[in-house]
């Protein structure tokens, strides 16, 4: 493998402003809806409050977008891999039904969005593909094809593509939507402000209190009151609602490089390994090939740097690519049961709201539960609120993926305490970090909380720093 270009941003992040344009909070506030976390989740939800008429306040730990909302691959599309022969396998038609729906109204609604807003999103239309190389796999795709119909999606089996190797079969979807997912957010972001909605970049929330009416407190020492609080930070930060127990943390790895076949389909594999594929356009509009996969719970492993070589390998030996531009990785949390966490924090939570879980399709997945949850604070409703219902219980469907995980967090709390003695302790609920070697970063097993050499929290839900002291 080259070594690493030393260009670890990702490709949206390099193709946008980096620094933080909104002012941290200072002072107390009080807003109707407070919204925690800026990401594609929080900056859509606070978009569509405010154009319902509600004062707004955002709160950023870091920059708008920064998150995994600027470390994705940024396809839009209902079709997610193999997810409807898998929501199938553990739900009813009428579950499918309503992931395919919202998922397909989600990616309309994105692009009205960005034509409503006038905002250069490098948005494209291109077809959609999961596909396998494995003739073996072959019912695979079969299955997905026929779940996907079900579903409601306009999908078709096939056997030839656009991509420049052969495929035994896909399933494959016209007209989807591929863009810079930061520049999109930071769209949204604007379109809020100018709707009288407040952001505040470099806040971290670091406590809710609901006594009296939801609060939220900020590391600054400023504080929110609002009607409504919604926690938008990926996993939610508060220890309550068994969200820890319900979801996953798994990290994926990306490429951007000159090539000189680019794919005119968002396609991914079905197959092992996972490799997803599209193309996007550069600083100066260069085309460029993104490769995505290698994905693996977070903080379980040591080298990750053989991950951006696998990438790299396929880029060159599939597509010819000729030079890395990018390289950058990511999470996103995997639901117990398959199905998005979108509703109240906990079953006795009145006006406290969140949405997790998006199983690495969050463009519309988190598009969907924004939709959901402004409904829901607005009082309206909204006809797919109760199949994703964040406080469903499930426990034939979600009780494998629960044991598991809680049986993950024993191990790494009791087993690495006494093997990996070297490591520093997450501040969050205490398992042993691993060090990244990719990412130069302290990674915790449990629920995906991220550190920098230097301590400083990189990804929650931890609140605080690490003391390397
Ligand atoms: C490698 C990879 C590829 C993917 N590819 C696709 C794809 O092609 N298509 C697709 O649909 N989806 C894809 N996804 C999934 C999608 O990117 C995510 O689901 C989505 O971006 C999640 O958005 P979010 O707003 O929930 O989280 P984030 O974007 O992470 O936003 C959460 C924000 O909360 C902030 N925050 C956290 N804690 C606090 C705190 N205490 N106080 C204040 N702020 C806080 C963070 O800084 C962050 O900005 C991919 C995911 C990965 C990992
Ligand atoms: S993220 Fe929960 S213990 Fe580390």
């Amino acid at each position: 493998m080259a070594e690493l270009t030393d260009r670890t941003a990702s490709l949206w992040m390099d193709t946008t402003a980096d620094a933080p344009i909104h002012p941290p909070l200072t002072a107390d506030a009080t807003v109707d809806v407070a919204v925690v976390g800026g990401g594609i989740l929080g900056i859509t939800t606070a978009l569509l409050c405010a154009q319902a008429g509600a004062s707004v306040a955002v709160l950023e730990m870091d920059v708008v977008a920064g998150g995994v909302t600027g470390h994705t691959t940024a396809k839009v599309t209902p079709l997610h891999g193999s997810s409807y022969s898998e929501l199938r396998a553990k739900h009813d038609a009428q579950v499918a039904r309503a992931y395919a729906s919202g998922n397909l109204a989600a990616m309309e609604r994105v692009a009205r969005l960005v034509e409503s807003l006038g905002i250069d999103a490098d948005l494209r239309r291109r077809p959609a593909m999961t596909y396998v190389t494995d003739p073996d796999e072959l019912t695979t795709i079969q299955r997905e094809a026929e779940a996907a119909r079900e579903a409601g999606l306009a999908v078709r089996l096939v056997t030839e593509s656009e991509l420049p190797y052969p495929i035994v079969a896909g399933v494959r979807i016209e007209e989807q939507v591929e863009l810079n997912s930061r520049k999109y957010v930071l769209g949204l972001a604007e379109a809020l402000v100018a709707a009288g909605g407040t952001i505040h970049e470099q806040t971290r929330a670091t406590g809710l209190s609901e006594r009296g009416g939801p609060r939220v407190h900020t590391a600054g020492g400023a504080s929110v009151r609002a009607n409504d609080v919604v926690v938008a930070t990926l996993m939610p930060f508060l220890d309550r609602g068994l969200f820890f127990a319900r979801l996953t943390p798994n990290r994926s790895y990306c490429i951007a490089a000159r090539a000189p076949r680019i794919p005119e389909v968002m396609a991914i594999s079905a197959d092992q390994p996972t490799r997803s594929v599209r193309a996007a356009l550069g600083r100066d509009g260069e085309e460029l090939l993104i490769v995505g996969g290698e994905g693996h719970a977070t903080g379980e492993e040591a080298d990750t740097r053989r991950r951006y070589a696998a990438l790299e390998t396929f880029a060159r030996e599939a597509f010819g690519a000729t030079e890395i531009t990018h390289h950058w990785s990511a999470h996103d949390l995997q639901p117990a049961d398959g199905l998005p966490y979108i509703g109240r924090y906990t079953p006795f939570s009145r006006h406290v709201w969140t949405a997790a879980g998006f199983r690495k399709w969050g463009m519309t997945n988190a598009t969907m539960a924004a939709e959901i949850l402004s409904a829901r604070i607005g009082d309206r409703d909204h006809p797919l609120a109760s199949a994703f219902d964040s406080n469903r219980l499930d426990p034939v469907q979600a009780a494998p993926g629960v044991a598991k995980e809680i049986a993950k967090d024993a191990r790494h709390f009791v087993v690495d305490h006494t093997v990996h003695r070297d490591g520093p302790t997450c501040t969050h609920l205490g398992c042993r970090l691993r060090w990244n070697t990719a990412e130069d970063s302290w990674d915790c097993p449990c629920h995906g909380s991220r550190f920098a050499a230097d301590g400083a929290v990189l990804t929650g839900p931890a609140t605080k720093p690490l003391d390397l002291g």
